[in-house]
């Protein structure tokens, strides 16, 4: 151990709505874990969190709901600190970033990089809306998708593809807001020059952290392959931290530059509150035996990886992230979870549904954690973990364990006495998932680890299956002690490897053993519990999920699902603008083309397509047959059988799905992408010409 003390950090939550698995799967839960193995090893470390209330997503959450900005982060600042401390998210602060400690803080950071001339000043042309006259963030610009098309894509990235964007490739950017168009205007902003921390950044990440995750490694390699350019720091914005400098009316900081720094504003406020148990934040900040790891996801790699520590090596006096653990995103049933889209499962509502059954989310989320790639979460899965693993293989084994001893033993842990090779084996098993659970703890691997913990369990199980302890007391008790023995002390390192994990479940388990908490150091020992020592009453550590109880989140998620296709539709035709006109064109040009009217005659799906109708027309001149691209309009084509349509009579005939098409019927596309055969406003004789 080369370091003193570990500080952790958990990203800032923005606090525009409350947390959801994703959240937990990536960043709290592995960051709990961590700590608390940490300070079970007897290690000092500091567990620092807090809301992330500055920046444009409070502010849209506040016109949406029509309250205040400052309501909007009391409210969910509130309710992510109430979901974290049920969950039993280990922090030894939570606190905020419009706390009064904070914003004094990051002002003195900014003013400090500012007098050393570590900004440079930049003007550049940003959107604005001349009616509300505002500077719009990225975020608040919408407009169409450059790469998919779809409406609505934010300034800063497309939730339908995913792909990051800026807001000038945006296809008629508009105020999110308010639909208004928008204008470039100049404006002067505070850069920090990134390019110049270029060569530093390499060789501090890419030559001396070769041991960060590989998809931390590579994103911070794609980013330095790619050249870092200037980031502007501060923003026109009227909610957050006022830029100190004399001149800057109407500017605040970026929420990313002041963000980061409630880490350490967070960890000044605690250790300023309670100076005798926490020392001074300077130690955790500044002193070099300290290890800072931060834990995020994966689309804050680049300000931990690289803004940040160009903040604090422009600073001068702090630390550096010693590693930052990373994870890849969590789906929802397979869709990308999505606040805005209301597509999570949110913690406050999963306890209302599942009280009590933190440990199950805690345990499921980490059998999936993502920490390698993209995973998913699905409530299928949910429930069989639930009932195959935790019901079926720790809580059965513990339950079995403790119950045969009430019966057999009066409660108390019978005398253990020779061991036979089955014992050995079993102990040598579990000695070597123990040590292998620490190795991975140790590596941030908790997915693993968690599975090297119940693999303890299951050696348990089939321990008890072997030896079958019921049958044995039939006949020899003394044998039966020692199965009694043996079983009971799995149960009690189940509490030291599980609580970590879940522990809630390990509390409840030190209960009916009637045990106080228990050595890490003796983790892989089988004399935890004394010859007889009383055990407490059992209960069942977990409990089956039904399928009703399933169905009931699927069918929730059904009605979102149709809420933000309706939703999502009518966004779409209220952005709708008509395509610009074409360039000129001339009568001439014009007359080459011979426009008609005909009469439907029949109109059919053709066969082995969904797309192609086929027409059979009164044209006047003895009758055509044309194929158009029309199909997903007209569910029911006989709706156009009688009625008249215009079609261009003199392109040459040609072969679609081995049938002849003799020209092009005229649609309209309708803003909702539907195509409309245009007809004339009487009837006309067929074959009369359009011009
Ligand atoms: N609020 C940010 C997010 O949710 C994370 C901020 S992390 C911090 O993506 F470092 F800036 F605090
Ligand atoms: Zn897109």
């Amino acid at each position: 151990m080369t370091y003193k003390r570990t500080l952790v950090t958990s990203a800032l939550p923005y606090a525009n709505g409350p947390v959801h698995i994703g959240h937990l799967a990536g960043v709290y839960i592995p960051a709990d874990i961590y700590v608390r193995y940490l300070r079970m090893k007897g290690e000092p470390v500091l567990f620092v969190g807090g809301s992330d209330e500055h920046g444009v997503p409070v502010t849209i959450r506040a016109r949406k709901e029509g309250i205040t900005t400052q309501e909007v982060v009391d409210r969910y600042h509130r309710l992510i600190s109430d979901s974290f401390r049920e969950f039993g998210i280990s922090f030894d602060v939570y606190s905020r970033t419009t706390s009064k400690v904070h914003h004094q803080f990051a002002s003195d950071f900014f003013r400090r990089l500012y007098d050393n001339g570590k900004f440079t000043k930049l003007t550049t042309e940003q959107f604005y809306d001349e009616e509300t006259q505002e500077f719009l963030t990225d975020r608040n610009i919408r407009g169409e998708c450059p790469h998919c098309h779809s409406a609505g894509a934010y300034g800063d990235q497309c939730e339908k593809c995913g792909r990051t964007l800026s807001p000038d490739e945006l296809i008629n950017p508009y105020n999110a807001v308010n639909g208004n168009p928008l204008t470039k205007k100049a404006t002067s902003h505070w850069y920090l020059p990134l390019d110049q921390y270029q060569q530093w950044l390499e060789k501090w990440i890419l030559e001396d952290h070769k041991e960060w995750r590989p998809n931390v490694y590579g994103q911070c390699k794609s980013w330095l392959d790619g050249g870092l350019r200037p980031r502007a720091v501060t923003r026109d914005l009227d909610w957050g931290i006022p830029v100190p400098v004399e001149g800057a009316e109407g500017k605040v900081l970026y929420v990313w530059f002041d963000a980061p720094i409630g880490y350490i504003s967070n960890t000044k406020e605690l250790c300023d509150r309670e100076p005798d148990k926490y020392g001074k934040w300077e130690t955790w900040w500044k002193d070099q035996d300290t290890r800072l790891i931060h834990f995020i996801g994966k689309d804050n790699i680049v300000f931990h990886c690289i803004v940040f520590p160009c903040m604090l090596k422009a600073e001068g006096s702090y630390i550096l992230p010693d590693n930052v653990p990373a994870n890849e995103f969590l789906n929802l049933e397979g869709d990308k979870i999505s606040t805005s889209r209301n597509w999570a499962v949110w913690l406050n509502e999963y306890l209302q549904d599942f009280p009590g059954k933190q440990d199950v989310l805690r345990y499921v989320l980490t059998a999936n954690a993502p920490e390698t790639k993209d995973n998913d979460f699905t409530w299928a899965d949910f429930q069989a973990r639930n009932n195959n693993e935790l019901v079926a293989i720790y809580g059965n084994f513990v339950n079995r364990a403790i119950v045969l001893t009430q019966k057999y033993f009066g409660g108390k842990v019978p005398a253990a006495g020779e061991l036979t090779g089955l014992e050995q084996s079993t102990i040598a098993e579990i000695k070597t998932a123990v040590e292998e659970m620490k190795r991975l703890l140790d590596n941030f691997r908790f997915r693993d680890a968690q599975k090297e913990a119940m693999n303890i369990a299951r050696a348990g199980n089939k321990y008890l299956a072997d030896t079958e302890p019921w049958k044995t007391a039939k006949t020899d008790m003394q044998r039966t002690a020692v199965i009694l023995n043996t079983a009971l002390q799995i149960a009690a390192n189940l509490e030291i490897a599980f609580r970590p994990f879940l522990p809630f479940s390990s509390a409840r388990l030190r209960n009916m053993l009637n045990i106080e908490e228990l050595d890490i150091t003796r983790l892989g020992c089988f004399t935890l519990l004394e010859d007889g020592h009383q055990l407490g009453e059992a209960a069942l550590l977990f409990d089956k999920i039904e399928d009703s109880a399933i169905q009931q989140q699927l069918d929730r998620l059904e009605r979102i699902k149709q809420e933000n296709a309706a939703r999502e539709k009518e966004e779409e035709l209220k952005n709708w603008h008509p395509a610009e006109v074409k360039a000129d064109t001339s009568i001439d040009d014009f007359a080459r083309t011979d426009i008609r009217v005909a009469t439907v005659l029949d109109c059919q799906p053709v066969r082995k397509s969904d797309r192609l109708l086929e027409f059979r027309l009164d044209d006047g001149m003895g009758g055509r047959t044309i194929l158009s691209g029309i199909a997903q309009s007209y569910p029911d084509p006989s709706v156009l059988i009688g009625k008249q349509v215009l079609y261009i009579a003199n392109f040459p005939p040609r072969k679609m799905m081995g049938k002849e098409s003799q020209g092009m019927i005229l649609s309209a596309v309708d803003a909702d992408g539907r195509l409309v055969v245009t007809t004339v406003s009487r009837q006309v004789r067929p074959g009369a010409q359009v011009g």
